[in-house]
């Protein structure tokens, strides 16, 4: 899979995408990165990337011509923009991405992006949360490592990749594992016990109980 990034901060990348699984399965080939600087389709001596809104008001915009500049040679990949007016990021959004050969990220900045950029370039619009970053850079590497995960050969154990929180709606179970005693805390019984059908009664029920209490939204879908 071929992922490209366009952002003004291409160092903001570097040891996200060299360390742990990310940085494996580039080494390996399964995942190509290539960053793409929009500062080289900036305007004038500066590279302008960004100017005033029309209308007046706070903050800058990114403008129309450098952004679409580097997305015309990226029309056949599917574009998406990071911001925090998007469709909220899940888990079923990045499986379909992690099925493309070709994903181009979009990392904004500055107050907002000027609209014609979404309408003629960009095929779709994801937030990560409700709650404003200072750019799309976090959001691309969290697109990233959720994509990365699901590519084949990445995970070595892939029911670890099948039965993590969000795929069955519900929050995982808590985890234990050696010693069984720290510090006079115990791991619960039943996990010890041997008995799986028992085992697995109780996670599915500290899934629902997790749930219940953390993120009853989930259940009420
Ligand atoms: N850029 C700034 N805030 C963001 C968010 N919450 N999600 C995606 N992109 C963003």
């Amino acid at each position: 899979m071929r992922i490209n990034i366009i952002t003004i901060f291409p160092d903001f990348f570097t040891s996200p995408l060299d360390v742990s699984l990310v940085g494996k399965a580039r080494d390996s080939g399964t995942l190509d990165v290539r960053l793409f600087d929009l500062r080289e389709h900036g305007r004038g001596v500066h590279r302008q990337v960004d100017d005033a809104p029309f209308g007046g008001g706070a903050g800058m915009v990114m403008m129309v011509q450098p952004l679409a500049e580097a997305l015309e040679p990226l029309a056949d990949t599917h574009r998406v923009l990071f911001t925090p007016g998007g469709t909220p990021l899940d888990q079923e959004t990045l499986d379909r991405w992690a099925t493309l050969e070709d994903l181009t990220l979009v990392c904004g900045r500055y107050e907002g992006i000027d609209e014609r950029v979404a309408e003629h370039f960009i095929d779709e619009e994801i937030s990560i949360g409700d709650y404003v970053l200072l750019g799309g850079e976090v959001a691309a590497l969290v697109a990233i490592e959720g994509v990365t995960r699901l590519l084949t050969g990445v995970v070595g154990n892939p029911t670890s990749v099948e039965t993590e929180s969000f795929r069955e709606g519900l929050l995982e179970e808590p985890h234990y594992t050696r010693p069984a005693e720290f510090r006079g805390w115990g791991v619960p019984e039943v996990l010890r016990s041997g008995d799986h059908a028992r085992i697995e009664a109780w996670r599915e029920e500290e899934r629902l109980r997790r749930t219940r209490e953390r993120r009853p939204d989930l259940l009420d879908e």
